[in-house]
């Protein structure tokens, strides 16, 4: 069984991007942080970060089928800026049907007002925020305890 985490706009440039924001961590070390705790609980871990939207999507629609396959339980997803902005990346989880939890890095509720607002969250299982990189391996986490009920 796999497990999704889907990383969105720019946090390809995790660990030099605003460090006092987001942390001094890379996205190479998140993945590696992220595969530690998918093998801890037996489970394949596949990891993607894009910049484009539309791949974002294709990823929703290919982890969706193999929940449904029964070969996945579902994504971590840290959709970057596209939070605030994506119908489309809300009607691709709505309409697979995706258990998705939904991660930031920071804490987003003290940011700018445009960071408040989330189209991912009303169709999220949950969400975390504000925990820095810690929140991916307790969005793994939270959704392998899902998958046992
Ligand atoms: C973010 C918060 C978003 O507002 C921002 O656009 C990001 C990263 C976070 O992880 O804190 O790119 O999703």
């Amino acid at each position: 069984t796999g497990v999704y985490v889907l990383n969105g706009p720019n946090l390809n440039l995790l660990g030099t991007r605003r460090p006092e924001v987001y942390g001094s961590t890379t996205l190479s070390t998140l993945e590696e942080l992220c595969r530690e705790e998918a093998t801890r609980l037996g489970l394949d871990l596949v990891f993607h970060q894009s910049n484009h939207e539309g791949r974002l999507i294709d990823w929703i629609h290919e982890a969706g089928a193999r929940v449904k396959a029964g070969e996945s339980i579902g994504a971590v997803f840290n959709p970057g800026a596209y939070t605030h902005t994506s119908i489309a990346l809300h009607d691709a989880i709505e309409g697979t049907e995706l258990p998705v939890v939904e991660v930031h890095i920071s804490n987003v509720h003290r940011r700018e007002a445009f960071r408040h607002h989330s189209y991912i969250s009303p169709i999220a299982r949950g969400t975390i925020v504000g925990l820095g990189v810690d929140g991916y391996r307790l969005a793994i986490d939270a959704l392998h305890r899902m998958s046992l009920r």
